[in-house]
Parts: structure tokens; C-alpha cells; sequence
């Protein structure tokens, strides 16, 4: 493996953003469409998949356990006739939290299934428990051991399964266990997030016998197998709402192209409340930053279809550039306001205290040496960049490349003065110069 030992993004700000932007396919669609997957002893297909560090991650995760993969432009066909392997390497899963809802695929598919423990990061704990409970609700008998996690059945049974609170990934775990258990399912307290009803339109057209996602209880009749998928992934909403705050940052005017309708309505209402404005044009989002400028005096994060945790940092950002005082409380997870210590070297005031951030604004961030922690936090960083004077360098992009596939020329074609250098990639025995210049 390649380790970047210069990777950085080097921004220089001040100028609005203007123009069209297209959006890639969304990372946590991808995701549990690629798990479901190996409920298929066949070929299966990801239409429009999003070439990210975590698509690879699972993709490898697949790969080790007997999956052929390969891709066709920006088409990813998944191979699991062979896919009968039942145990994943610490150092895999370790990389990725979601490569945990595979242990409801191995079971649907083998009757066992061990994983070393998925990857907590820097948001919060990340703990597993209500997955370990839809599976014990399945009628898997689950090991917790000190390094990994074990599961097995000879063949799930349907049952009710009722979360005590909303969980997106153990929702899709009871999902990708159920679907072919023997008898019927009802999950109940399930999350209601875009994503779920995407890997639902996506394991129906397999075959999967499934109703009521989107709303808090999914009905499952299992089947005995399922057949090939085969499914466009739909544009990305947080990658949507990301570039919408890039605009408002710049006070800026974009279009995207594709956004998914009906899936960035909390993020929009919150939009205009700061000042933004924008409309629907035949199948596109138009949106004006130019009137950004509005302190927000109260937001929490809350499950869909509230606002989204996963855009409260690139909200923080741009409220970073509103002067006066904007407050906001992440109800989701317990330690995702990473970005703030950065914003205030950048000259914006954040006071965090708990699961509440408190928002000084200023209209005269300036440019420096900032480095990113994780996914949001660290795309929060380039809109800040985009907004301040002088050139910030973000140091830590490898966070950024797990979930955006192209920011950095995506932002650079609307105006955005971008530059992505990975510098010398030392592999071992290999050692590589490269340098990828975007203006
Ligand atoms: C998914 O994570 C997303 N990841 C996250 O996006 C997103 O922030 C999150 O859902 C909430 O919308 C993917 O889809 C790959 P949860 P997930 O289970 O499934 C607690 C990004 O930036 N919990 O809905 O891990 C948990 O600690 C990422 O793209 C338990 O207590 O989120 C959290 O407080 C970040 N026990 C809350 O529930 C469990 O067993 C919601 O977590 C599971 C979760």
C-alpha cells in the first residue's frame, strides 16, 4: 500500500462560485447496495458508483472474501459466485465502520460470518450493539470476543425485531439478514434515511420481498435466493448540500445538476434561513448564496428526515463567515464539532461545550495551515478556504477522499482557486512522483 507523505490541498480564496456542477453517485448508498450484493451467487451490477477511498475499501473487503470485481467507466460488476469465505481481517473492517452490516450478508448467505470490529473514528464511539441485536433477534448466536465478532445460525429466522433507537447501518443490518431468513420480518424503529430505501429499491429488484421502508417499520417475507442487481446509485445529498455551502460561503450562485429531489428538503429550509435562496428548474437546483448572511440562532442535528448530522461541520463553516452568533446542537453523535479548533485559527470564534457549538462569525476569516480530522470536518475546511483571504492549506486529504470523489475540480470548475498535490507516494521498493495540479 501507498502511504501519501505529502498530501495537501492548497486553497486560495475570496472569489464567489459561479456555474453548473454535476454530483457523484452517494457514498452511503453505495455502500450497503455492495454488501447486499453477496446475497447473489452471480454477477451483480453498481451503476454511476462513486470512485472513493471507501467504495475500494469494501470492494477489497469483498474481494477477500471470494469476489471478482471489476469496473466499466463508472459501472462497478461484483462477482460473488465465489464469495464463500466467512471471515474478515481486523486490519480490513478496522478501516471502515460500515463493513460491519457484511455480517448480516455472511449470515444470510452462509449461516456464519466473522469480522474484527469495524473502525470507530473521531465523531464518537460508534458502538454496535443494536446490530448485534437485530442479529440475535434473527436467530444468530453472536460472539463478542475481545478483537473480533462472530456470528452464526443454521438458517436466520424471521422474527420482530424492535430498536430501541434509530440506527441507519443496524437497520440495513436486519435488512440484509432478513431478506432471506425463513418466515416473515418486521423491523420496527427503523431509520428512515434515504439510503435504506435505496438498498430496499435495490434488493427488491433482486428479488427481495420488502415494504414499508421509509417509514419506521419494514415488513420482510424471506425468499431462498435472490438473483443479480442491478441499480443506478443515486446522486449524493450530503455531497449536494456540501457544494450548496460552498456557494453560500463564496456568496456564490451554482447549479447542480442532479440533485436527488426530496432528499436535502431540511438542509434547504435551513438555507434560506440564512439568507440563501433558491429554486427547482427542470430537474435542477439553483441556488444564490449572494444573499447569505444571516446568523442561525438555534439548529440540532436530527435523524432523517431532519437535519442531517453529516452536514452540521460544512453548515459550521459557513456560518464561520457569517458575523454574529449562530448556535448549534449535534444530537447524533457525541464529538463531531472537530472542525472548530480549525475554523478558529482561521479567525471565526466556535465555543463548544458538550453537543453544543456557539458560532462567533466573521466576514474576515484568513488563510492558514489547517489540518483535517475525518470526512466532513475536513470537506468543512475547503469551504472555509473557498471564503477566507490569502491561501489555507489543508493537510490530512486522505479524510476527504473517502467520501468526495472530486471536490476539489468540481469546486475548481465553478471558480474555485484549488490546487490538490499529492506529492511523493512512497510505496514499497516504488517510490512514485506525482503531482496533480487543478486551477
Ligand atoms: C450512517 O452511519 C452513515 N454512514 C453516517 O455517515 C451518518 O452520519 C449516520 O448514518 C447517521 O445518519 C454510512 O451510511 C456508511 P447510525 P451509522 O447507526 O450507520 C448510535 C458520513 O460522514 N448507535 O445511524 O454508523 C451511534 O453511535 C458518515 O458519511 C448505537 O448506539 O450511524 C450514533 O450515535 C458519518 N448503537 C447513532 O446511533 C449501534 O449499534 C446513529 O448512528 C449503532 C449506532
Amino acid at each position: 500500500m501507498g502511504v501519501n507523505v505529502l498530501d495537501e490541498i492548497r486553497v486560495t480564496g475570496g472569489r464567489p462560485l459561479r456555474g453548473n456542477i454535476s454530483v457523484q453517485g452517494s457514498k452511503n448508498a453505495a455502500l450497503p447496495m455492495m454488501a447486499a450484493s453477496l446475497l447473489h451467487r452471480g454477477i451483480s451490477v453498481l451503476r454511476d458508483c462513486p470512485k472513493i477511498a471507501d467504495v475500494y475499501c469494501m470492494e477489497e473487503i469483498l474481494k477477500e472474501l471470494g469476489a471478482v470485481s471489476w469496473w466499466k467507466g463508472k459501472d462497478l460488476y461484483l462477482d460473488c459466485s465465489r464469495a464463500d469465505k466467512t471471515e474478515i481481517p481486523g486490519e480490513k473492517t478496522g478501516k471502515m465502520r460500515s463493513s460491519v452490516i457484511l455480517l448480516g450478508a455472511m449470515l444470510g448467505r452462509n449461516g456464519k460470518g466473522a469480522m474484527g470490529y469495524p473502525g470507530g473514528c473521531v465523531i464518537g464511539k460508534r458502538p454496535i450493539d443494536l446490530h448485534i441485536y437485530a442479529l440475535r433477534s434473527l436467530g444468530a448466536a453472536v460472539r463478542e470476543g475481545e478483537e473480533d465478532i462472530s456470528a452464526s445460525c443454521v438458517r436466520l429466522k424471521g422474527a420482530k425485531v424492535c430498536f430501541p433507537k434509530s440506527s441507519v447501518g443496524a437497520t440495513e443490518q436486519g435488512i440484509l439478514a432478513a431478506v432471506l431468513a425463513e418466515g416473515e420480518s418486521m423491523l420496527m424503529g427503523c431509520a428512515r434515511e434515504p439510503e435504506i430505501i435505496w438498498l430496499c429499491r435495490y434488493l427488491k429488484g433482486m428479488g427481495a420481498e420488502i415494504s414499508g421502508e421509509g417509514s419506521g417499520c419494514i415488513r420482510i417475507r424471506g425468499v431462498r435466493e435472490l438473483k443479480g442487481g442491478d441499480l443506478e446509485i443515486p446522486a449524493d445529498r450530503i455531497v449536494t448540500g456540501t457544494y450548496l455551502c460552498a456557494a453560500a460561503a463564496t456568496r456564490g450562485k451554482i447549479t447542480i445538476n442532479n440533485p436527488p429531489a426530496g432528499e436535502v428538503d431540511a438542509f434547504l429550509k435551513v438555507y434560506r434561513k440564512i439568507g440563501g435562496q433558491y429554486e427547482w428548474n427542470s430537474g435542477k437546483l439553483i441556488a444564490d448564496g449572494s444573499g447569505v448572511g444571516c446568523p442561525l440562532p438555534y439548529l440540532e442535528t436530527e435523524i432523517y428526515p431532519g437535519f442531517p448530522t453529516d452536514l452540521q461541520s460544512p453548515l459550521m463553516a459557513v456560518l464561520a463567515t457569517i458575523p454574529g452568533k449562530s448556535h448549534i446542537r449535534e444530537n447524533i453523535f457525541e464529538d463531531r464539532f472537530k472542525l472548530a479548533g480549525e475554523l478558529n485559527r482561521m479567525g471565526a470564534r466556535v465555543t463548544v461545550s458538550g453537543r453544543d457549538a456557539w458560532i462567533q462569525g466573521t466576514d474576515s476569516l484568513t488563510g492558514c495551515r489547517v489540518e483535517a480530522e475525518e470526512l466532513r470536518g475536513g470537506a468543512a475546511l475547503i469551504l472555509a478556504a473557498l471564503a477566507a483571504e490569502g491561501e489555507t492549506v489543508i493537510s490530512g486529504c486522505s479524510y476527504i477522499r473517502r467520501g468526495y470523489e472530486h471536490i476539489c475540480r468540481d469546486l475548481a470548475a465553478v471558480g474555485g482557486r484549488i490546487e490538490e498535490k499529492t506529492g511523493k507516494v512512497l510505496y514499497e521498493n516504488i517510490q512514485i512522483q506525482e503531482k496533480n495540479n487543478i486551477n
